[in-house]
């Protein structure tokens, strides 16, 4: 049975990450706005910046910058979707609605099983719903399928060297049905299901990550130790380059991708160690010597934990999924200390109500600019 607690919890719904800002002259990202909730003309395709804005300091903590949070994943699917220059032409308002409704889409889908499970009489006995069912697909339709065209039309002038999701789509040939291309109805299936899945496997397991560091600072002072011995200079960004010099950073990734799989219905299994064990937070257990070393996602040596599944039906996602996961959580602790919010006990239970296993209670956290952190740090 699902689990309901606090005001924000409800039967489904995705509650985000809640952020306490202290002082966001130290605001983190690159495109601010992601996080705080500001206009701007740039593309949230990353999030971390070293931008000076307005000082809103003490801002209190709220949904908009948890929703921020999720949205900056969305905005990085969407480029990966669409390709970075169709997406920044769009601009943020229309990326920010096309994100309103996918989660518009996720809460209703369990309304919807109804269909599937009377095929024949379902839209009779459920008119209301069925209505609602066409017009989510008819909002979908009318706003990718523009998307879909400015793809078609740039790609001819195009010269680089990246592919997107839709490019790719609108190359594909159905061997089995007449080598005929994609239709349109499979390109807005595709394309729904690529930003549904990775979005919210995704920013469930950022959540997860930064709800365990503030939870456990121990953790947290060792990964930024990492952080900052990688990038000396304090006015640069984590690259991508970057992260495969922090072992410590993957294990502490894994260990919240080991301890909440965002996704539910592929158990883990982690051999050889008692239960007692297999729960505690750990990240250490990944790193050399640990009996997690050398952990192997894709499941192809060997089956010890499957957060993104196994065989031929594994994610498709799980490359990107760790590159950006990694990335956001490094320049994230980089560029903040994270602790918990004055009277939020950090809560680590699980609800269950939705298709990905995301927190009970969503985090809220004070994320303190480190420059000021030594002045703001709480008597332990
Ligand atoms: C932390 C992030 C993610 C996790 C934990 C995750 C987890 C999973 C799991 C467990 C499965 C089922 C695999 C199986 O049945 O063996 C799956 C399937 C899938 N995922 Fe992910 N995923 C993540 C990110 C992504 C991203 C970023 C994308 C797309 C951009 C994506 C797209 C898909 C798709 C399309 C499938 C269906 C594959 C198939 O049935 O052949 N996922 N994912």
């Amino acid at each position: 049975m699902a689990r309901k607690r606090g005001p924000s919890s409800g039967q489904g719904t995705r509650r985000g990450l809640s952020i306490q800002v202290t002082d966001p002259t130290g605001a983190l990202v690159q495109h601010s706005a992601a996080f705080l909730d500001r206009p701007t003309a740039s593309v949230p395709s990353t999030i971390l910046t070293r931008g000076r804005h307005h000082n809103i300091l003490s801002a209190p903590s709220g949904a908009p910058a948890g929703e921020s949070l999720h949205f900056a994943v969305y905005s990085i699917l969407a480029e990966m979707c669409f390709g970075k220059d169709v997406v920044s032409e769009l601009g943020e308002a229309r990326l920010r609605g096309m994100h309103k409704f996918q989660r518009d889409i996720l809460l209703a889908l369990p309304s919807f099983w109804v269909f599937v499970k009377y095929p024949r009489i379902g839209k009779l006995l459920y008119p209301a719903r069925w209505r609602q069912l066409l017009a989510l697909r008819r909002q979908q339709e009318e706003s990718f399928m523009p998307l879909v065209a400015e793809v078609r039309k740039r790609k001819a002038c195009r010269d680089t060297t990246f592919t997107s999701y839709v490019e790719s789509l609108l190359k594909l040939r159905v061997h089995e049905d007449g080598d005929r291309k994609v239709t349109d109805g499979e390109l807005v299936s595709l394309i729904s299901e690529f930003l549904g899945a990775g979005t919210e496997s995704m920013a469930s397991a950022l959540e997860w990550t930064m709800a365990n560091l503030v939870k456990h600072p121990e953790l947290q002072r060792k990964l930024r130790l990492e952080v900052d011995a990688v990038t000396t200079r304090r006015d640069s960004i984590i690259e991508a380059a970057d992260l495969s010099r922090m072992p410590y950073l993957k294990a502490v990734v894994l260990e919240s991708l080991r301890r909440h799989p965002p996704v539910p219905f592929v158990l883990r299994h982690v051999e050889g160690q008692d239960a007692d064990a297999a729960e505690a937070l750990g990240p250490e257990r990944f790193m050399p010597g640990g009996d997690g070393e050398g952990a192997d996602l894709t499941c192809t040596r060997e089956l010890r934990m499957m957060p993104f599944g196994a065989g031929r039906r594994i994610c498709p996602g799980l490359a990107p999924a760790m590159l950006y996961l990694e990335y956001f959580v490094a320049n994230l602790v980089r560029e903040f200390e994270w602790w918990e919010a004055d009277g939020e006990e950090v809560d680590l239970a699980e609800f269950h109500g939705s298709f990905f296993t995301v927190m009970d209670r969503p985090l809220r956290a004070r994320l303190v600019p480190r420059d000021e952190a030594p002045a703001a740090r709480p008597a332990t």
